[in-house]
């Protein structure tokens, strides 16, 4: 068992470079995912930083030559980056089958310890091999390495900055995580589009108690931000939530303002969880007595929430400031809605 995670280790490393040596020195590689890359803004450095690569747009570019080299279709199968030909399906027979990732730019995903673990691939208008229909993003399937609910891209790139701060941002895509980097945010990791997990969220809490969400500016990520939120809370974390302006990602945001504009975005619009909540739900609902008493119940459910009594506390002396409503009442009903749950 452990000799054959070793294997997939290597084999996935071996990908890794062959996919680099393909964006780089290959004509297609560069004529494509260069230029994508480029036009994306991603520096030399940065590309160097994040081994980003290209897998070329034909059927088994990666996996003949792996397996010329004496790598085996089921060693690669494990790693998910080949796909096994059916039997009856016609073709080379001599091929057991086919690239996962073929004619997209490439996305390592680096295991907290630097070893790469799975790949995230984006497709690219200008192939002419990609169907309508695919997704923009593919990534390794679930593996003896790779449990994606466990990983957080960039957490191998961030990890320093992260525990000298004392604070990590979390955003949704490889290429935020890339971008924020480029613009001097170092201490940045993407949960990779899925709902975050507990798993990641006790991974964060390895390197820092402070975290603040950064998800898209749109009504998924809004949801995605208040599931994440009261997760993190009961992981015992300190959460902040900064919200971009509808359509934008921080990747097009620090792209469209510039690093020091961002930064400045990050302090203003920062908020804490209540005051997120607030603005959020209070915008369905306005006057109505009703609705705002149903608020003030979703923020007392998010505060029990908080494992630390003291932190509590806090929390409910500012909902009562903030909703004008009195602090006992709230603490009366967290207590309730406390004993219920244990
Ligand atoms: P987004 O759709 O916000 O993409 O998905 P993005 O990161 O902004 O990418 P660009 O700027 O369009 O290139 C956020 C994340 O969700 C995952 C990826 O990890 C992506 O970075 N995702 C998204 C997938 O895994 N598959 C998909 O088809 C789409
Ligand atoms: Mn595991
Ligand atoms: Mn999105
Ligand atoms: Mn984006
Ligand atoms: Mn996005």
């Amino acid at each position: 068992r452990q000799n054959e995670r070793e294997s997939l280790y290597i084999i996935l490393n071996y990908a890794k470079n062959f996919y680099q040596k393909q964006l780089n020195d290959s004509e297609e590689g560069q004529a494509i995912g260069l230029s994508y890359f480029r036009e994306r803004g991603f520096s030399g450095d940065i590309r160097k930083k994040f081994e980003l690569g290209y897998s070329l747009d034909t059927w088994d570019a990666f996996s003949k030559e792996a397996l010329e080299k004496g790598y085996s279709a089921e060693i690669l199968e494990k790693a998910g980056l080949l796909i096994r030909r059916e039997e009856s399906r016609p073709g080379d027979r001599n091929s057991p089958g086919y690239d996962r990732f073929r004619g997209r730019v490439i996305f390592p995903i680096h295991h907290v310890s630097g070893k790469v673990i799975a790949f995230g691939a984006r497709i690219l208008k200008s192939n002419a091999g990609q169907k309508a229909n695919q997704p923009k993003y593919l990534n390794s399937p679930e593996t003896d390495v790779y449990h994606k609910s466990e990983v957080l891209y960039g957490i191998y790139q961030a990890k320093n900055a992260i525990r000298q701060l004392e604070h990590c941002y979390l955003v949704e895509g490889y290429t935020d995580v890339i971008s924020l980097h480029q613009a001097g945010i170092e201490n940045v990791v993407a949960s990779s589009g899925t709902s975050l997990t507990v798993e990641q969220i006790r991974l964060i809490g390895r390197f820092t108690p402070n975290v603040t969400i950064l998800y898209d500016g749109d009504i998924a990520g809004i949801k995605a931000a208040l599931r994440g939120l009261d997760l993190v809370l009961e992981e015992g974390l300190n959460v902040n939530i900064v919200l971009f302006p509808d359509g934008d990602d921080p990747d097009s945001f620090v792209r469209k303002v510039g690093a020091e504009a961002f930064k400045a975005y990050l302090k203003k619009a920062s908020k804490d969880f209540i005051s997120f909540k607030t603005e959020i739900l209070l915008q369905d609902a306005g006057n109505d007595p009703f609705k705002k008493a149903a608020l003030i119940g979703e923020i007392v459910q998010s505060i029990v929430k908080i494992p630390d009594v003291i932190k509590r506390q806090v929390f409910f002396q500012r909902t009562s400031e903030m909703m004008k409503v009195d602090e006992q009442m709230l603490i009366t009903e967290g207590n309730k809605l406390l004993r219920k749950l244990h």
